[in-house]
């Protein structure tokens, strides 16, 4: 983190977690070109590595599985020593498994749970203290889901961890009035990321591919980090609360425009 003691005095320096791939790596890409210095976490270090190669040196970054308690205040550890911290994008995430209530893995439903919900607010309530000693305020910000909006079928896991990672959001904002963070949900409808369906359907390709089939164009991560970077960027005053960001053919979950 020898990069980090050289920008140790510089206020933008936010935390992203999942930015291995996906919304999180976007994230950290459009942070950067913002003026950001980055931390990046996940559990892959070799994807952290290449991203940090990548971007130089506005980018380090530290193995952590925010599921895991001794991980996450290890990787907070070095991340508080290394200097201040104004930001923190939560995008870990996943979903597992889309079958009916009745007969959904009971694993499934924990494994969402425990990184949806348990991770974030882990992470969250180890940072928080932090966040509110940046200069002018800090800001904890959740990517969350439209599936924390509306609920659909098969997707009873995930959307619940989704609608308690917005709960918990929110209730932090009320929480926290008066103190000097902003609490920011970025709740974004389809995006064509290239791992999120691929777990979710325990690495079926066919079936991830499903997803966006013949949809004009399902959103790009680089859509969701415009949304991070613009939330962060308003003034230290300002809180956006709630973007919901949908593809223009997704109306809702079930109401998908496909051509043929
Ligand atoms: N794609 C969509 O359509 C969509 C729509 C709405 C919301 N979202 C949400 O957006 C977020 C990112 O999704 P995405 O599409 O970018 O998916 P993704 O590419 O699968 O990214 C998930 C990230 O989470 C990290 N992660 C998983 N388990 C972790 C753990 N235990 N500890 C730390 N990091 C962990 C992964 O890295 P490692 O495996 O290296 O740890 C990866 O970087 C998720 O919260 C998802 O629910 C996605």
């Amino acid at each position: 983190m020898a990069e980090e003691a050289r920008n140790g005095e510089a206020t933008k320096r936010a935390v992203v977690t999942g930015a291995s791939s996906g919304i999180g790596a976007a994230s950290v890409r459009a942070l950067v070109k913002d003026g950001w210095t980055v931390v990046a976490l996940a559990r892959r270090e070799a994807r952290l590595k290449a991203l940090a190669d990548e971007l130089g040196p506005a980018v380090s970054y530290v193995a952590c599985d925010i599921t895991g308690e001794a991980s996450t205040q290890a990787a907070v550890d070095r991340i508080l020593e290394a200097g201040p911290v104004k930001a923190l994008v939560n995008c870990a995430g996943a979903a597992f498994g889309k079958d009916p209530v009745a007969t959904a893995s009971l694993d499934d439903w924990r494994g969402m749970y425990e990184l949806n919900v348990i991770g974030t607010l882990r992470i969250t309530q180890k940072l928080l203290p932090a966040l509110k000693q940046a200069p002018g305020g800090g800001t904890v910000l959740v990517i969350s889901s439209t599936a924390g909006i509306e609920p659909y079928e098969g997707g009873a896991g995930y959307c619940a961890s989704k609608f308690a990672e917005r709960v918990m959001a929110r209730v932090l904002r009320l929480e926290q009035i008066g103190e000097p963070v902003r609490v920011i949900d970025i709740a974004p409808g389809m995006v064509e990321t290239d791992e999120f369906s691929l777990k979710r359907f325990g690495g079926d390709a066919a079936r991830a591919a499903a997803v966006y089939a013949g949809v004009p164009s399902p959103l790009k991560a680089e859509d969701i980090a415009e949304c991070v970077t613009w939330a962060l960027a308003q003034p230290d005053t300002v809180d956006i609360d709630q973007i919901v960001v949908r593809p223009r053919a997704e109306g809702s979950y079930t109401k998908v425009y496909r051509e043929a």
